[in-house]
């Protein structure tokens, strides 16, 4: 368990930055890299565990990956050329691969088992294993495969159309691959839009896939072409050090070249509506997605109301902007969040009792919280509990606590954002 004394320095944030590659794409860009026939090379790949554990699944059934820091090289005979694997593979805390491998391995045939460690064994995998029983996969695992560890073995799939009961992009994406390899075609109907990295990498990889409002159809049985993926900055790893200069006195930053899709920026959207200064320009469009640098200044802000649609659209900045909420006027109440119960932690439960170990005035919902501001921090000892997000979170609290902050468990940091401390000093030391 590393432990780390934080709040040595309480400088002000200034200067230019660009963020590691964004989780979500690094993930679909090893995935249809491997489904690909041929060649893929992905630049700012984010070099984090949880990337890390989607090209050690994909090397186990036999795609050759190497992997240079952020450069990665997938060469790929396609779906056809996926091999059986020896072992059980390990998805350590990776959410992400789960929901999204097995939706792949619903329709490969072979035989697959999979485990993770602690966190992720305890997440409900119920809610992929569901749709794809309908497509005709054979699922089992804890619990009838409610949960890993979860044994796959491969069946010829057909086509289903899904409404998701929860919000959830991993879900929509493990459907839409499992639909992928299935007979005839398969549409995901949401009730509201989740963030669509798989629809637009599909097409990048000369995949067919037809978007109508909230509904997305894929047709079975496509074979995809290896190509080049450049990955955006992670807009939810830019989110700590957005909400560190809101925060800090005499902060002002650049983070260059982020992702800026608009199903990731509901933070953007709810930091205008509280008064931060920020601007927004969008520089370039790649591979059907966004990207741009925000330029974010200190700023006193007021509370807000944040739910309904814009929850999925920034569903991992909620633990950072709970504690942004500790330092603006008045309250801020977070609503229509239960689905933060099923994060790495149960980051309802964890965000508000690191907040108030550090001095914060939080109460906790069924479905989200409540956050009095404006709240000064004395600071404390908490623990990331393994959830990288709250690690961060628990970082940035420092630079505002009055007091010494211990944090603990801080490797939980590598899962997204391995250099996060080294970034976080080069901003402080500009
Ligand atoms: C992700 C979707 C979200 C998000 C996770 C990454 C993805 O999860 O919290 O960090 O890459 O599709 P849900 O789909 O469970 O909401």
């Amino acid at each position: 368990m590393e432990k780390v004394q934080l709040n040595t320095t309480k400088s002000a944030l200034t200067g230019e930055i660009t963020v590691p590659g964004d989780k979500s794409i690094s993930h679909r860009a090893v995935i249809f890299g491997s489904l690909a026939k041929g060649t893929t090379t992905i630049t700012h790949f984010l070099d984090g565990e949880d990337c890390l554990t989607t090209i050690k699944a994909f090397q186990a059934m036999g795609v050759r990956v190497e992997q240079k820091e952020d450069k990665v090289v997938i060469q790929s005979d396609g779906i056809a050329g996926l091999k059986e694997p020896f072992m059980p593979i390990d998805l350590g805390n990776s959410g992400t691969t789960a929901r999204l491998l097995l939706g792949v391995l619903a329709g490969l045939p072979f035989h697959t088992t999979l485990f993770g460690d602690q966190s992720l064994t305890i997440r409900p995998m119920d809610r992929i294993r569901d749709p794809l029983l309908e497509m005709g996969a054979q699922i089992d695992g804890r619990n009838n495969g409610s949960y890993l560890p979860i044994a796959v073995r491969g069946q010829s799939l057909t086509g289903i159309t899904f409404y998701p009961p929860v919000k959830s992009a991993q879900v929509k994406s493990g459907v839409l691959l499992a639909g992928l390899l299935a007979n005839g075609e398969t549409s995901v109907i949401e009730t509201t839009k989740t963030r669509d990295h798989t629809e637009n990498m599909l097409t990048a990889f000369g995949g067919e896939i037809a978007v109508e409002g909230n509904k997305v159809t894929v047709q079975g049985k496509q074979s995809l072409t290896g190509t080049e993926i450049e990955v955006p900055g992670d807009i939810s790893s830019a989110a700590f050090f957005i909400v560190a200069a809101l925060l800090v006195p005499g902060s002002e930053l650049t983070i260059k070249n982020v992702g800026l899709n608009p199903t990731r920026t509901g933070l953007l959207d709810v930091l205008q509506e509280m008064k931060a200064d920020l601007s927004i320009t969008e520089t370039k469009r790649m591979g059907g997605e966004s990207i741009g640098d925000i330029k974010i200044k200190y700023s006193e802000l007021i509370g807000a109301d944040v739910a309904g649609d814009v929850i999925p659209r920034m569903i991992d900045e909620l633990p950072i902007l709970a504690l942004l909420a500790t330092q603006a006027k008045g309250k801020t109440v977070i609503r229509d969040a239960e689905e933060l119960r099923y994060k790495e932690t149960d980051r309802i439960a964890s965000v508000v009792n690191i907040l108030n170990t550090l001095g914060g005035k939080v109460e906790a919902t069924k479905d989200g919280m409540i956050i009095e501001g404006e709240t000064p921090l004395s600071g404390g000892q908490a623990d990331s509990d393994g959830d990288h997000r709250l690690g961060m979170m628990i970082a940035i609290a420092s630079l505002i606590c009055q007091d010494e902050v211990i944090l603990t468990n801080a490797d939980a940091i590598k899962i997204s954002y391995p250099g996060f401390f080294e970034d976080l000093a080069t901003l402080q030391s500009n």
